[in-house]
């Protein structure tokens, strides 16, 4: 079953070509890679899939349907590339206020927000301003807070990125133990490493362009580095 299928996105920005007819498709359960190279178009075609920015065109069906409700917010959740915190916030402030926004109060909300912290490895960590969080720790309450309403479909842009080894492990493990539960999870990176140990499949953009589509990992042979220059190269 398709979760989303972005048919057609076309976007502009400033008066430069950014998205040019960008179209791939996330079924259920996959985890799916959305790569690749600095500047290639990935924010933009996640914030357009999310109708955070507007595209001059766009197709997008997710749960089957076309456009996005009310009741399609719900089922899906976000992190962004640069994580803009409330620093004044403890962590645990930070996900009731965001717990908040799914109609979570009172009891319900603390269970809640208990229950992602620890998943985060950050409980003993929940009374400290977010001021005083690491790169790592930041990262971790910013996934916490994409958990909040159990979603169904996550968009997650570059959660490893800047994390020490140990970090993106936990990252990763968390990621792969939620997409066997529940989750879809569709994320962009560029980390290839990332890519190899937990993907289902992957689309490549370039230059606003996607040239690999829904490819399968398990269909590439040889090393996925020459695969990723070997396409970005003849393009
Ligand atoms: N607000 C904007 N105005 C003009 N150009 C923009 C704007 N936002 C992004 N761009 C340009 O759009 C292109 C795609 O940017 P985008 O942030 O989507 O790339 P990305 O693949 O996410 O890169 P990265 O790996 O560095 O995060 C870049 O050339 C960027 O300079
Ligand atoms: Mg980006």
């Amino acid at each position: 079953m398709s979760l989303l299928k972005v048919n057609n996105i076309h976007k502009h920005l400033s008066g430069k070509h950014i998205l040019k007819w960008v179209s791939f498709e996330v079924q259920q359960w996959e985890m799916y890679g959305f790569l690749w190279p600095n500047g290639a178009g990935k924010t933009t075609t996640m914030k357009s899939i999310l109708w955070f920015i507007t595209p001059e065109e766009w197709d997008v069906e997710l749960f089957g349907k076309s456009g996005i409700s009310i009741e399609t917010k719900k089922r899906i959740w976000f992190m962004p590339e640069n994580t803009y915190l409330y620093k004044h916030l403890t962590g645990e402030e930070f996900l009731r206020f965001h717990a908040g926004f799914f109609g979570m109060t009172g009891e319900q909300a603390t269970k809640k927000v208990d229950a992602l912290l620890e998943k985060v490895w950050l409980s003993e960590a929940k009374k400290k301003y977010l001021k005083e969080y690491s790169k790592g720790m930041l990262q971790r309450v910013w996934l916490a807070q994409a958990m909040i309403n159990d979603p169904e479909l996550l968009f997650l842009d570059e959660p490893m990125s800047g994390l020490d080894p140990i970090g993106r492990k936990m990252v990763k493990d968390l990621l792969v133990e939620l997409n066997k539960k529940w989750t879809t999870i569709f994320f962009n990176t560029h980390i290839l490493a990332d890519v190899e140990s937990i993907c289902d499949k992957i689309s490549i953009i370039h230059q606003g362009k996607i040239i690999v589509q829904n490819k399968k990992l398990t269909d590439i042979s040889g090393s996925l580095e020459d695969f990723f220059i070997e396409h970005v190269q003849s393009h």
